[in-house]
């Protein structure tokens, strides 16, 4: 068969079509796309090893997919993709994405379900190809894991352009065939809760203040108005409540704290007491009087992307229904400098009564947690769980390979560890020892100071011993997300920028409680 590849021009858009195959020119609209996968064989071995979905469209054209395939290049690597044109008539454009060997299971070296971290690259990988081709709309072969697919369709297709005046094509990815369409939805909704996390946490800090972010979170819940309860707590009720930490943060800015507080209820029986996350929302990080350098500074508009990944874990759940009741708890505010901003050196007092140093304003996010948290236990919960961009020391320990998690709990630990295995969004047990607690409870003014005795050393394990000062619950677990914040290249089906992370592990873990006896 002679294959002829030509540049055409379709719309003003350059690509390589197949002339043998290729009927008519087709209108923007009416353009489809489809996503098939192809497994790595074993060395030495020929041959394609197709999907269910890939071997049947390869059916239906008669062989022309394998010819293609075999013609096109060597045999397709985990993540690599290949476009064709006009193979078929229903999907002028086909993306074919290696899936890698078929079979794999958790990866006890790295920590995650490899089968599904492979279906979440390569169809993020195929449908980003289609959406640079512009086209619309997509469907994607379920690659024996629904869920996955359409969790690598939703992120790897997101796009953060809200100001900017040339936007990408909107595509809506469809699952092929009729395979699960259950998990298909629910790999959607966990991919567009994660996808809600990276939106608020990318917008501008001008753009979302706390308050907006506060509105924000409030009209995502409308359509749950049955089972969520809402609460924007004014700083008259921060006062109230006595939470000085909080108020010392927020003081320098112009912009109103807001105490955020968010009930689900999914399960009609309350005795277990809730899940409660509390998530830190500091919408933009200056660092206060302790100014920051400004190199990398916007970055910290990020600074809330404990509160955007609670906010949207519980979007999640109520979109999931889970069975289960989760309280959501997100202090709000910036942290500036200016003639009313707290000082170092300035003793502020917690709403559990600890006085506490202020030596450096930049460590911000231990305080406002220091009063959440306090709060937090009023609802006794069955488990709590709070999640903070911390530490830059966070990022210096693990990269973003995986969220540190500090907790007092084994049984807590197993459960998000669990969770991260099935997400790919891992997580790794950091140290709770009383060797970093000594570090801030020493103080010459107060009962603590907020930066640890010997400041540039262990800074994440210690801004997790100053947290634990406010802790009493049995299930406690504190997440460090700093080092996930942001996303360069290194989770592929995340492009990049912020990522939302550990928004899906919360939501599996969630889901996990809610299936338990
Ligand atoms: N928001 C930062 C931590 C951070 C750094 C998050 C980089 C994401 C990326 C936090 O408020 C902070 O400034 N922490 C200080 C603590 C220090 C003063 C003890 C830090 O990590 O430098
Ligand atoms: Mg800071
Ligand atoms: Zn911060």
């Amino acid at each position: 068969m002679l294959i002829h590849f030509r540049k055409v021009s379709i719309y003003g858009i350059w690509r390589h079509t197949c002339r043998s195959f290729c009927v008519s020119p087709v209108t923007s609209s009416s353009r489809k796309g489809l996503v098939l996968g192809v497994y790595e064989g074993d060395k030495d071995e020929d041959g394609i090893h197709f999907t269910d979905a890939a071997a049947s469209f390869d059916r239906s054209v008669s062989g022309k997919l394998t010819e293609m395939l075999l013609i096109s290049g060597p045999p397709l690597k985990r993540g690599k993709s290949r476009v064709f044109y006009g193979l078929h008539q229903d999907f002028p454009s086909l993306a074919v994405v290696g899936l890698g060997k078929k079979g794999v299971g958790v990866c006890g070296k790295e920590n995650w379900d490899s089968c599904r971290e492979n279906i979440r690259v390569a169809v993020s990988m195929g449908c980003k190809q289609l959406q640079d081709l512009e086209v619309p709309h997509v469907e994607v072969d379920p690659c024996g894991d629904s869920q996955s697919a359409a969790e690598g369709a939703v992120l790897g297709l997101f796009e953060y352009d809200e100001f900017k005046s040339k936007k990408k094509i909107h595509v809506t990815p469809q699952l092929h065939g009729s395979a699960d369409t259950q998990a298909w939805q629910k790999g959607v909704l966990y991919g567009e809760g994660q996808n809600l996390a990276r939106s608020l946490m990318e917008a501008p800090a001008n753009h979302v203040t706390p308050t907006v972010f506060a509105d924000t979170i409030e009209q995502k819940f409308s359509p749950f108005s049955d089972r969520v309860v809402i609460h924007k707590r004014p700083k008259s009720w921060i006062e109230s409540e006595q939470m000085g930490a909080f108020l010392s943060v927020s003081r320098g800015s112009e912009e109103p704290p807001v105490f955020l507080e968010m009930h689900y209820t999914g399960a009609p029986d309350s005795s277990k007491g809730p899940l409660v996350l509390v998530g830190k929302g500091v919408t933009f990080d200056s660092g206060g009087i302790s100014l920051k350098p400004s190199s990398g500074m916007d970055a910290m508009r990020a600074d809330m992307g404990g509160a955007a990944s609670v906010c949207s874990t519980i979007v999640t759940a109520a979109a999931l229904q889970l069975p289960i009741n989760i309280i959501g708890i997100t202090p709000l505010c910036e942290n500036m400098p200016s003639g009313k901003a707290t000082k170092p050196g300035d003793v502020v007092r917690a709403k559990n009564g600890k006085t506490i140093q202020v030596d450096n304003t930049d460590a911000e996010g231990r305080l406002i947690l220091a009063d959440a948290l306090c709060y937090a236990h009023t609802f006794k919960p069955r488990a709590l769980v709070n999640a903070a961009t911390l530490t830059g020391a966070m990022n210096v320990a693990l990269g973003s390979a995986a969220t540190g998690v500090f907790t007092n709990s084994d049984w807590l630990w197993e459960r998000l560890y669990k969770a991260s295995v099935i997400t790919g969004d891992r997580v790794w047990r950091m140290p709770l020892f009383q060797h970093y607690t000594r570090q801030v409870t020493e103080s010459m003014l107060a009962d603590l100071n907020n930066i640890g005795k010997y400041s540039g050393t262990a800074g994440a394990c210690t801004a997790a011993a100053f947290l634990q000062e406010f802790v009493t619950a049995n299930h406690w677990a504190h997440l460090d997300i700093a080092g996930v914040m942001t996303n360069k290249d290194e989770v592929p089906y995340l492009r990049k920028g912020m990522s939302g992370r550990p928004t899906r592990t919360l939501v599996e873990f969630a889901a996990g409680l809610a299936s338990e006896p």
